[in-house]
């Protein structure tokens, strides 16, 4: 149902699959040991080394354009599942993974359109085994290996959350949403204070349509997915 192919040295996954994705069935999963020049969201970088997970998923989907975010939220999911069985983890809405308040994993999914969707690649970076980390990222990153002390299988772990992912976007694509669930029972905002535009505000949780809900001054509002940069984050004292 899914292929994966592994090139030695990309500059990034999802730059690729957006230069070709015509060429490939849906469900093809290009991988690299050596991302070269990889991408974050707001054009950040990211970087990753052989010991991580660099991967894209090829989507061809039949869904209404305002859809694809709700994408970005399946594939948090799955990741999210699946790490659970190595370690608790949470899911940052929208779309980051961490793990002891340290992040472990960034996706950015991202669309190829002319009238309609052409394609819609799901890229994902997972610190795996990679123990080293820049000074910058030291307090912000993490890593399987560092967390557990143990090294993971990563094409083990890549086949599960492919196979987890596949599963979720079918169900989204038939109409439920158990993603949803999964993403409400390990929202790593919930009850928290974040910053949103400098002003601060409490997360209460993520509704149906997969928006955080805040309270601003006694107000509570919802917040889109790519609406907002979270700030600095506070435990509810
Ligand atoms: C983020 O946290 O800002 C998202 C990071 C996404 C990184 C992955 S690695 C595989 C794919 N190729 C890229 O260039 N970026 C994504």
């Amino acid at each position: 149902m899914y292929k994966i192919i592994n090139f030695e040295t990309l500059p990034s996954t999802n730059l690729y699959l957006k230069q070709n994705y015509h060429i490939f069935d849906e469900y093809t999963v290009i991988t690299t040991d050596n991302q070269t020049n990889g991408r974050g969201r707001i054009n950040r970088v990211w970087n990753s080394n052989k010991d991580d997970l660099t991967f894209s998923i090829l989507l061809k989907p039949d869904i209404d354009s305002h859809k694809i975010p709700l994408i970005s939220l399946i594939i948090g999911a799955a990741i999210n599942k699946i790490i659970d069985k190595y370690i608790k983890s949470y899911i940052k809405w929208p779309n980051d993974i961490l793990v002891n308040d340290k992040k472990l994993a960034g996706i950015l999914v991202e669309g190829v359109f002319s009238e309609k969707i052409d394609a819609v690649i799901v890229g994902v970076g997972i610190n795996v085994n990679s123990v080293e980390f820049p000074d910058n990222l030291i307090i912000k990153a993490t890593s399987l290996k560092k967390e557990l002390t143990i090294e993971i299988d990563k094409n083990e772990l890549l086949t599960q959350i492919i196979e987890q992912f596949i599963y979720l976007y079918n169900d989204f694509l038939n109409g439920n949403d158990q993603y949803l669930n999964i993403l409400k029972n390990n929202n790593y905002l919930k009850d928290k204070k974040v910053y949103i535009n400098n002003t601060e505000v409490e997360v209460l949780d993520i509704n149906n349509k997969g928006n955080l809900i805040i309270k601003e001054n006694g107000e509570i509002k919802e917040i889109f997915f790519g609406e907002v940069t979270l700030e600095k984050i506070y435990n509810k004292e």
